[in-house]
């Protein structure tokens, strides 16, 4: 199985580094368009197999997408992080760019590879992806909702004082401050409700920090993250070469599901061989379905720059 990984800055070489380290690829081709830099980080991470126990092969190229040919996988990391105070809508007109050249780049070398998007404003680029490239909705993914949920996971298993594998949680609708929406009513500690540990004013907080979860990071470390965002992006990778069928949040273009339609948000859905290979449809009360419904909006509307920039005709 062969995994193409486009941008090989932080998130790229992360997400390359994971899925080495899980040993179930053959090949990871990074890509970036900086001269050596992408020959580089391969290099370094191919210096780690001996110590790290894994034969997943690493390879590097400054923008020859001959060598991405036959990718079952490509994962687009490339364009610019946030800095410090901005949104990652404000990424739009610098990324959209990066990332419909890239795309068409990957499918024209690997027709039948599966998309997974990764750079910001991921929802958008997804949704830019799905209405550019002609490929089929299943085989274009938008990671964020894997991201949001770990980070939701973490920030329970604090409040509780506990490990975050005694946790399990979800963080569906768009990927972006106010858009997101950590289901605190459904999230468990051992399949009991986390209600039962907590209490509303700490649940409370718990969703507000899960939410800020990427800002916060953002402004201590000067860029945005990349250990979490790297892992992340490598469990929705197993899931599909190793056809798991395992449930994550992920941007999907929807045709109805949630009673929306004609943007990609999160929601939850099967990874497997085929990518999506189903959108879950869970039962929202109705507080959830409203803030779903306005995350939506929000989508939208940082869709609808896509036609002001002309990224989308
Ligand atoms: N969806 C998520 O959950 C999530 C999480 C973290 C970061 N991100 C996003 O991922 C993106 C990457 O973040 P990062 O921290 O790795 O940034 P980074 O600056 O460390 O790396 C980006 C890399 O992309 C390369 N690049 C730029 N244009 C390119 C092109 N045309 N072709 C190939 N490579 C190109 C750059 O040279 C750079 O090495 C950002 O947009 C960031 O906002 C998304």
């Amino acid at each position: 199985m062969k995994v193409t990984v486009v941008g090989a800055g932080a998130v790229g070489a992360s997400c390359a580094e994971y899925i080495a380290i899980k040993n179930f690829a053959s090949e990871v081709v990074l890509v970036d368009i900086k001269e050596n830099f992408a020959e580089g980080k391969a290099m370094d991470l191919m210096q780690t197999a001996s110590l790290n126990f894994f034969d997943t092969k690493i390879t590097g190229t400054t923008g020859d997408y001959s060598k991405t040919a036959g990718s079952n996988v490509a994962v687009i990391t490339s364009g610019i992080p946030r800095k410090p105070g901005m949104t990652r809508e404000e990424l739009i007109g610098i990324n959209a760019g990066i990332v419909k050249s890239v795309a068409e780049q990957l499918v024209a070398h690997s027709p039948d590879v599966i998309l997974i998007i990764v750079s910001n404003p991921m929802d958008t680029m997804t949704y830019l992806s799905y209405k550019t490239l002609g490929l089929p909705k299943n085989r274009i993914i938008g990671m964020g909702g894997a991201l949001d949920s770990a980070r939701f996971k973490y920030r329970l298993a604090e409040a509780m004082n506990c490990p975050a594998s005694d946790v399990d949680g979800m963080v569906i609708g768009g990927h972006s401050d106010v858009g997101m929406i950590p289901l605190t009513r459904l999230a468990t500690r051992n399949s009991v409700r986390v209600s039962e540990f907590l209490s509303e004013e700490k649940l409370k907080e718990v969703l507000e920090a899960t939410k800020v979860g990427g800002a916060t990071l953002t402004k201590m470390l000067g860029t945005s993250a990349w250990y979490a965002p790297g892992a992340a992006v490598s469990s929705l990778v197993h899931s599909i070469v190793c056809d798991q069928h395992k449930m994550f949040p992920c941007s999907a273009f929807l045709e109805g599901e949630y009673g929306l339609s004609n943007l990609c948000i999160g929601v939850p859905v099967l990874l497997g061989a085929n990518g999506i290979e189903k959108i879950v449809e869970i039962d929202l009360d109705n507080s959830e379905k409203e803030r779903l419904a306005i995350s939506a909006q929000g989508v939208m509307k940082t869709n609808d720059l896509l036609l002001e920039i002309g990224a989308l005709a």
